[in-house]
């Protein structure tokens, strides 16, 4: 990711709630951490309903040693970005798309969730409480990264008896250090990143860390991040570490059909949906990874990444080029939603909620 110059320690408890902007350098932005004012949080015991939830100062949790979490993985995050409109406003865009994944993730997980009215209000009271640190329109969003922890304790493997729903914020801008330039990518064939009936399409903490071996290994080889194969044929594509893919040939744009591997990713679904709106063929199928020597265009698709072209993709010690910039598909998907996202362009399916 691209980092910040410096986050900033702490927040400036000194700050006026006139103040309309925090302090922030926002042409520098990129995506690293920069602590905000205010969390949302949360707690309940296992099969109850979480109570109303209070905006706390940012800082450090408390976790019992042995909350679920730590020891056993159980956990599950988002994220979704609020953007500031020239009026002011601040727009979330299909927030209850991020609260039906992480009910649909908390089953699988054996956790508790918020509901979908809770979950979408508390983005937007975090959104509020920080909104100093929302960026100018143009200069990127702010970052809402919900999470469901186990925090209660376990000892023997079983799910926590206690969770905690908790939001924090972080302005942001590019996901890449390459900025918007086009990424390179490396087809990964060492490691697999989820494997058939197992959690990959779930946005569980415990698929973000296996996969940071390989996306260390890609970088140091000067590649922006790795492509994954499917487990079983090594033959077809899945995903990359933090985003979806999608190929473009003609006047057809494919990505791989969500089959319980990959992650329903709600940028995926919303470039599905634009992309045929603006006259392109769609298909979500099984996309083999020979048919990126054929292809025009790939690019990747996630919250925080957006839409982002991909320069080139290496498989097998061959790189095949693609081509990126103006006239393509991806740039035209990619300022279609952005401009949905930030209120420029008309948002005629009910997408955004704006507050
Ligand atoms: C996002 O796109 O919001 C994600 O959750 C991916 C994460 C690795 C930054």
């Amino acid at each position: 990711y691209a980092s910040q110059p410096s986050p900033l320690p702490i927040p400036d408890p000194t700050y006026s709630d006139d103040d309309e902007y925090a302090n922030v350098d926002w042409d520098s932005l990129g995506f690293g951490l920069m602590p905000t004012d205010f969390m949302y949080v949360t707690k309940c015991s296992a099969g109850q309903n979480f109570g109303h939830g209070q905006l706390n100062r940012y800082g450090n949790i408390e976790l019992s040693p042995s909350a679920g979490v730590l020891n056993y993985g159980q956990g599950l995050f988002e994220g979704t970005k609020a953007y500031r409109k020239e009026n002011g406003q601040l727009l979330l865009f299909r927030p209850e798309e991020n609260a039906i994944r992480m009910k649909i993730g908390a089953e699988r997980m054996c956790m508790t969730a918020p509901s979908i009215d809770q979950f979408v209000d508390a983005l937007k009271q975090t959104a509020l409480a920080n909104k100093r640190w929302v960026p100018p329109p143009g200069k990127g969003s702010l970052y809402l990264r919900p999470l469901l922890l186990g925090s209660g304790p376990v000892l023997g493997l079983a799910p926590a008896p206690e969770y905690t729903f908790l939001i924090y914020a972080s302005p942001v801008r590019n996901y890449f250090k390459e900025g918007s330039a086009p990424l390179n990518l490396y087809v990964e064939e060492d490691f697999d990143r989820a494997s058939q009936r197992g959690t990959g399409s779930v946005k569980t903490i415990s698929n973000y860390a296996p996969v940071l071996m390989a996306q260390n290994r890609a970088k140091s080889r000067g590649f922006s991040d790795v492509l994954y194969l499917d487990s079983n044929s090594k033959k077809n594509l899945e995903e990359v570490s933090s985003c979806n893919i999608f190929i473009a040939k003609g006047k057809t744009i494919s990505t791989p059909a969500i089959s319980g591997t990959i992650l329903s990713g709600i940028t995926r679904k919303s470039v599905i949906e634009i992309g045929s709106d603006l006259g392109y063929q769609v298909e979500e199928r099984v996309v083999a990874v020979d048919e990126l020597t054929e292809a025009d265009e790939v690019f990747c698709t996630g919250t925080a990444v957006g839409v982002a072209p991909v320069g080139s993709i290496t498989y097998q010690n061959k790189r095949v080029d693609y081509k990126t910039g103006s006239g393509t598909i991806c740039q035209e998907l990619c300022k279609t939603i952005l401009g949905i996202q930030t209120g420029s362009i008309e948002d005629k399916k009910g997408w955004i909620v704006e507050f």
